[in-house]
């Protein structure tokens, strides 16, 4: 991987002559151009890229491009496929696509192959009834105990594919959260349930915590006997695995060159596989693995991941946005917000390039969302009217999978109807206009319309995709982490590793260790203070 600090680069120097003539610029003005809609569309199999109502030209395109190229983004895509450890901090290749390529010299190719056999024949058994629980029954819920990737990218295609799913309900516990355990298991009839502990590392506090107490909840109903056909493990750590009291038979490996965000591929979407069989899990797979090849073939102007990680790169480091949108308008993508926060904040969240140089522009960006249309009635007024800039994707289906057209047409009706509002925005002329046609005096029409004018010149890009279905998500999510890795490239930093998320480990773990008489002499007053109230009460 090149190591450049993207600001010294002739195309960085070049965006930043070229924003000062941008930053004035409103873009429904650039709709002047006829050929725009199209010009900055993708068609890609069944998704429609519109990348139009972005506040970008052809120019800004073009030096963007030469950005990438500047920075090295060809020969970093041959490392990142090739397998080359540039997850250097940690020592590991970053082979996700290796999960679901489908050519013949694959990356692990044999190991990949045999560990997709153990879900396989292990969910048919599952969904079949073959496989029995302790007292005979066969399986009706999953329990998917789990956090950070080993949780949230399963619960989000789980929730996403629900339209898909079997019989078996899925269930997910993740927080340390003793009362959201018992929640959960208050639903659940152990004779007929199943408990996959997924950890990567099988050290995180979370997860074991959990694994014991719906361990010891089961035992003290079926007893120890019960536990192998109940319990099965997802990990990179089977000696862990071992002491933890699963059969050597019921565990999943996965391996360190997956990255817990990035994992849902592997057997850490066993839970997955279980809701929705493993054809699905295998269309998922394959739509993922469509989105890998458009993005290791295609020129960079047509190449979706580059461009949209293009346009993310130019309203961070130039127009100062501190945010991005996600607005799926469907209820099934509710936790996909949720699911890129991790897998775009923990990989791009870092200060320091790699050459491990404090950083002096902005890097990764913060991501929140929420479906549309609920999320209109809730943060959209911030977007409309508010003093940030939001760039914001909409991604919307064309057909509903229930084929309730009424509905749906208001759904999408919203979805572009809210983009074009946040491009055209309403001007004063519009909104004087508007209320003269109302029965209101002349002072009441002063006073009230600067609150009613938009200012516009908010930028969106929309995904239009056919319908949901496991391939078309699968490569929605494959999309969204080539994105994520053009990002880092160009920011010149090491997406793959999370350090930051190591200190308030530490922390934790000596507060816990110390709760009933904290240390004074090594903890700040106000968490002395916190600690000291937590323990009267
Ligand atoms: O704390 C962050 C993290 O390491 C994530 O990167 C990871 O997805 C999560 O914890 C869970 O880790 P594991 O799968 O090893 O339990």
């Amino acid at each position: 991987m090149r190591n450049i600090n993207p600001t010294t680069t002739t195309a960085w120097k070049k965006l930043d002559v070229h924003f000062k003539e941008m930053k004035n610029v409103q873009l429904k003005d650039l709709f002047n151009d006829e050929g725009r809609a199209v010009d900055f569309s993708i068609h890609w199999e069944d998704f429609l890229v519109d990348y139009s109502k972005n506040l970008i030209t052809k120019d800004t395109r073009a030096l963007l491009i030469d950005l990438a190229e500047e920075a090295g983004l060809k020969s970093a895509m041959k490392s990142y496929f090739g397998g080359d450890k540039i997850n250097a901090t940690e020592g590991r290749s970053v082979m996700h696509t290796a999960l679901r390529d489908e050519g013949d010299t694959a990356f692990a190719k044999e190991e990949v192959d045999s560990v997709k056999k153990l879900i396989e024949d292990f969910t048919q058994k599952i969904i079949s009834g073959r496989h029995k629980g302790v007292t005979g029954k066969a399986i009706t819920d999953v329990v998917n105990i789990g956090i950070g990737g080993s949780d949230l990218g399963p619960q989000m295609v789980v929730e996403a594919l629900k339209f898909y799913k079997n019989h078996l309900n899925v269930h997910f516990i993740s927080n340390v959260d003793g009362d959201h355990v018992m929640e959960t298991l208050k639903k659940l009839n152990p004779e007929t349930t199943l408990f996959v502990i997924v950890s990567k590392t099988f050290t995180t506090q979370e997860t074991l915590t959990n694994a014991q107490t719906v361990r010891k909840w089961f035992v003290e109903q079926l007893g120890e006997n019960g536990v192998s056909s109940h319990f099965v493990a997802v990990s990179t750590n089977l000696e862990a695995i071992a002491d933890f009291g699963i059969d050597h038979n019921n565990v999943f490996p996965m391996w360190d060159w997956v990255g817990g965000r990035f994992s849902l591929w592997s057997s850490v979407g066993l839970s997955i596989a279980l809701a929705i069989g493993y054809k699905n899990f295998e269309s998922l797979l394959h739509g993922a693995y469509k989105m890998d090849r458009h993005f290791r073939d295609t020129p960079f102007d047509q190449n979706i991941p580059v461009l949209t990680a293009l346009l993310s790169v130019w309203y961070n480091n130039f127009y100062k946005c501190e945010t991005e949108a996600i607005i799926p308008y469907t209820q099934y993508l509710h936790r996909l917000p949720a699911y890129l926060q991790q897998a775009i904040m923990e990989s791009n969240g870092k200060s320091v390039d790699r050459n491990g140089k404090k950083i002096t522009y902005e890097t990764g960006n913060i991501i929140w969302g929420e479906p549309g249309t609920n999320s209109q009635h809730a943060f959209f007024q911030l977007i409309h009217q508010g003093s940030k800039l939001i760039p914001a994707d909409f991604i919307g289906f064309k057909k509903s999978l229930y084929g309730n057209k009424n509905h749906h047409d208001k759904l999408m009706a919203n979805f572009f109807a809210q983009t074009e509002a946040l491009m055209n925005g309403k001007t004063l002329e519009q909104v004087e206009l508007e209320l003269s046609t109302k029965e209101m005096s002349r002072n009441q029409i002063e006073q009230l319309k600067p609150f009613k004018v938009f200012s516009g010149n908010k930028p969106t890009t929309s995904f239009l995709i056919e319908k949901l279905t496991p391939e078309s998500l699968g490569a929605l999510i494959a999309m969204y982490e080539h994105k994520i890795f053009v990002q880092g490239v160009i920011w010149n930093i090491y997406s793959y590793d999370q350090w930051g998320v190591e200190l308030g480990k530490q922390l934790a773990t000596k507060i816990l260790n110390n709760i009933d008489s904290i240390d004074e002499s090594v903890h700040d007053l106000s968490t002395i203070s916190l600690v000291n109230s937590y323990k009267k009460s």
